[in-house]
């Protein structure tokens, strides 16, 4: 029996789902760049942070994979007061606006894979991160989300990165709550073991 009744929901046993996830890892990143050719995997964490949290876990994740760093920035700086990031944040996330951004790495197709990270906001990624997906070619890139939250978890953040780069292949994401940023690095790591991604 591989499988759990809970509730009317079926559901994998524990040991079942980690093989599943394990094999989902290797079979994603079968065939990239780094494998045809023997290299060590090429990775980059792309990140927007409005209050240094999603910026914390990136740095985790650099340190962890020896990835390079990109941070993504707005040409118009979010405001500082609380209420007005908030209002205009819900604008652009309603209206699908994306705000431009400073700058885009120049080379993404170098890279195997790309750690996203973002606050959930709104129960989705912030708009800079869409902008940043939206204006670039993610196809034959590995994505793998992650963003902090004030309790929401993930959300809808890991299909807004779908929706957006429909030709990416998507890897499990995580999500941390921004009050325990501080101290999340083993979990990050079991995250990155889990996924096949790192050193
Ligand atoms: C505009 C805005 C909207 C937010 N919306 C949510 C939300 O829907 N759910 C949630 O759990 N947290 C929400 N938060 C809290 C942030 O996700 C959380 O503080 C996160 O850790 C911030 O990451 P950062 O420090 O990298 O910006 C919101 C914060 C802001 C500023």
């Amino acid at each position: 029996m591989g499988r759990k009744e809970k509730g009317n929901r079926i559901q994998p046993n524990r040991p079942m789902k980690k093989i599943f996830l394990v094999l989902t890892a290797c079979l994603s990143l079968a065939g990239t760049k780094a494998q045809e050719t023997n290299q060590p995997m090429k990775i980059l964490v792309a990140c927007f942070s409005y209050s240094g949290n999603a910026r914390t876990v990136a740095e985790q994740i650099r340190k962890a994979t020896g990835a390079d760093f990109f941070g993504i920035e707005v040409r118009d700086a979010y405001p500082s007061d609380y209420q007005g990031v908030l209002d205009r944040a819900k604008r652009e996330i309603g209206n699908d606006e994306k705000p431009a951004l400073k700058a885009m790495p120049e080379n993404l197709a170098a890279y195997d894979v790309i750690f996203i990270g973002s606050p959930n906001w709104w129960n989705t990624i912030a708009p800079p991160v869409a902008a940043f997906l939206s204006s670039g070619d993610f196809t034959g890139n590995t994505l793998v989300p992650f963003v902090t939250h004030g309790g929401g978890g993930m959300a809808h953040c890991e299909t807004a990165v779908k929706r957006l780069c429909p030709t990416a292949t998507l890897l499990k994401g995580l999500a941390v709550n921004g009050s325990s940023v501080a101290a999340a690095a083993p979990r990050v790591e079991r995250w990155l073991k889990e996924i096949g991604v790192g050193k």
